[in-house]
């Protein structure tokens, strides 16, 4: 009835599949490799209720008026401190807006940079809540194939000669969908590229510190400064309902993203900023990190073990060294659509390939979580999709 109301853009973008399929994995009985969810046995609970406590039961109440756009300052200086400490960046305090996660970071950078029409580069696959976030802005999107080792250098090198391209996003660790990681000469090959040209690169990095394995390369900013613009969050590290995340980029890209986060929130939470802000002061946070990095692993090595022993041997599977996901390639006689009717008929969840592409792609490919179910729940339903994708090639 109102369809005429609502603006052009609407009619462009969707629900999130994701969240759709959210909604089935609420049966506790369905073991779920859906979601991105972290494990909530790693939730500080008690740590935050005391954070939260001490903040509240102190004597300043400023933690609940209305405060600066740029976020609880104690808070900034500790996200620029932790680039130095871990990735050896020079940062500054005021180069750093926190945002009500980095999804808001992906909403505020596309509202500053992208125009209609303007070309922008994903990953292929991509992360479905940039084409989300980036859809609204209504661009042409260019998707330029991921390699083992990152971005298809050739690809994208034809992409910058043949389009102006305003910017490209990257979760350059362990990506959300595939789990791929970028190796440092992959790295250093990009920094030379974009070098050449007038395009900012999204560093979208939620996952960077769940690595489980081998040395961290450099972030992008340290060969490309000011033109690489990078996003942080809290969520995987500490709990995602916090709401927590943030952008850093130099002076003059801040100072728009500024105005740009104003006009939509004024600022994110201040309670919970300082909330987190105490309990970052009054806990050993790389211990926290350390214990999900040691149950994560666990459960990837329970996956990449069941997958092998389970799956028809035509199926190719990533394993990724970090994070949460692994990226699973079928034998073209397999639909992933069909495979997900008989898994959820079975119990078992996961996402189809297709909502992470916008070029048609993903029909025989999954993405599976495994950082929310424990090793058993993932042996028995890797069993089962393998049960069912044998069955499924038997029957032609
Ligand atoms: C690559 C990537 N970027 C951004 C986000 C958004 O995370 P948040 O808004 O919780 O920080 C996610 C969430 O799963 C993600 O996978």
């Amino acid at each position: 009835m109102m369809g005429h109301l609502y603006a052009t853009r609407m009619t462009t973008i969707s629900k999130s599949f994701i969240r759709e399929i959210l909604k089935v994995t609420e049966d506790p009985e369905v073991i779920s490799f859906a979601g991105g969810l972290p494990n909530p046995r790693f939730f500080p609970v008690k740590e935050i209720a005391k954070a939260a406590s001490d903040v509240l039961t102190g004597a300043d109440v400023s933690a609940l008026q209305y405060s600066t756009t740029e976020g609880y300052q104690p808070l900034r200086e500790y996200i620029a401190q932790r680039y130095h400490q871990k990735k050896g960046l020079e940062v500054s305090a005021d180069e750093i807006l926190i945002t009500n996660g980095s999804q808001q970071g992906l909403d505020l950078v596309a509202k500053i940079f992208i125009d209609k029409d303007d070309v922008v580069v994903i990953e292929r696959p991509a992360y479905l809540g940039a084409i989300q976030a980036f859809g609204v802005y209504e661009p042409r999107f260019c998707m330029v194939p991921l390699l083992e080792d990152g971005i298809n250098i050739n690809c994208l090198r034809d992409a910058l000669c043949k389009h102006r391209i305003k910017l490209f996003h990257t979760v350059i660790n362990f990506q959300n969908p595939s789990g791929i990681s970028y190796s440092r000469d992959k790295r250093e090959e990009l920094a030379k590229l974009f070098g050449q040209y007038d395009t900012i690169i999204v560093e979208d990095d939620p996952y960077g510190e769940l690595r489980f394995e081998g040395a961290a390369p450099p972030s992008m900013r340290s060969w490309l400064d000011g033109k690489a613009v990078l996003l942080g969050s809290f969520s995987k590290t500490i709990a995602p309902g916090l709401r927590l995340g943030w952008v850093c980029a130099k002076r003059e890209i801040m100072d728009k993203l500024v105005v740009a986060k104003q006009a939509g929130d004024l600022h994110s939470n201040s309670l919970c900023q300082r909330i987190v802000h105490q309990y970052l002061m009054s806990n050993d946070v790389d211990r926290h990190i350390e214990t999900i990095i040691a149950a994560y692993k666990k459960q990837r090595d329970a996956m990449v073990a069941a997958i092998e022993e389970n799956f028809p041997a035509e199926v190719h599977f990533t394993k990724p060294e970090g994070g949460m996901f692994l990226w699973v390639t079928l034998p073209e006689r397999l639909s992933a659509l069909e495979l997900f009717d008989h898994a959820i008929r079975e119990k078992v969840a996961f996402v189809p390939g297709t909502p992470f592409f916008v070029d048609g792609g993903g029909l025989h490919n999954i993405r599976l979580n495994f950082s929310n179910a424990n090793e058993d729940r993932i042996k028995e339903g890797i069993q089962r999709l393998g049960r069912i994708m044998k069955n499924l090639l038997a029957s032609g």
